[in-house]
């Protein structure tokens, strides 16, 4: 019995231990010129859909949930924004080439469309970000549309 509460102890001073890492925090006033938002005209159900389902992830600016406050959640938070951000950022849509523009729409269609995004690590705490099917056909077509108009 005694090794159990050995390594319990040991586990609650690592628990305790790793909050004092802190991650460097994705925030920004600032919305860039460059924004998906303010180049196209996306209707405004598009707008909260994008805002609430994939901002976090893929733009300057995270609304940080409550859980952030705690490691190693906040890690795995970290981890999500800067991968999501490297591949594709919102706010700066217009500063890709239109090459890049009909790839990255083809893309955002496909991760829509086969349910990859947003990450399900991320609705099963976030459930207002999940994209009922009407929305998700929604969001397709919106890009498809655009997707038409770059090329
Ligand atoms: C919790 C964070 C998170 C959220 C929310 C999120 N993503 Fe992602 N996204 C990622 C990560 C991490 C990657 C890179 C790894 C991967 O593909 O799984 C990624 C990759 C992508 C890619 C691939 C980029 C490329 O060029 O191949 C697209 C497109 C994308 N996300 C679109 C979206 C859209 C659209 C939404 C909202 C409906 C969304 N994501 C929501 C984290 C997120």
């Amino acid at each position: 019995m005694k090794i159990f509460k050995v390594i319990a102890w040991i586990a609650l001073i690592a628990f305790v231990g790793i909050q004092f890492f802190p991650t460097d925090r994705n925030e920004s006033d600032l919305i860039p010129q460059t924004d998906f938002m303010l180049v196209n005209q996306v209707p405004t159900s598009i707008q909260n859909q994008l805002k609430e389902s994939c901002y976090d992830c893929h733009s300057n600016n995270t609304k940080y949930p409550w859980y952030n406050k705690i490691q190693p959640a906040a890690w795995y938070l970290e981890d999500h924004v800067k991968e999501g951000k490297s591949e594709l950022n919102f706010n700066e849509w217009d500063s890709l080439s239109r090459r890049r523009k009909a790839s990255k729409l083809r893309s955002i269609i496909k991760q829509v469309e086969s349910d990859e995004m947003p990450l399900s690590s991320y609705t099963l705490i976030h459930s207002d970000a999940v994209l009922s099917k009407a929305q998700q056909t929604e969001i397709i077509e919106y890009m498809r549309q655009l997707k038409g108009e770059a090329n």
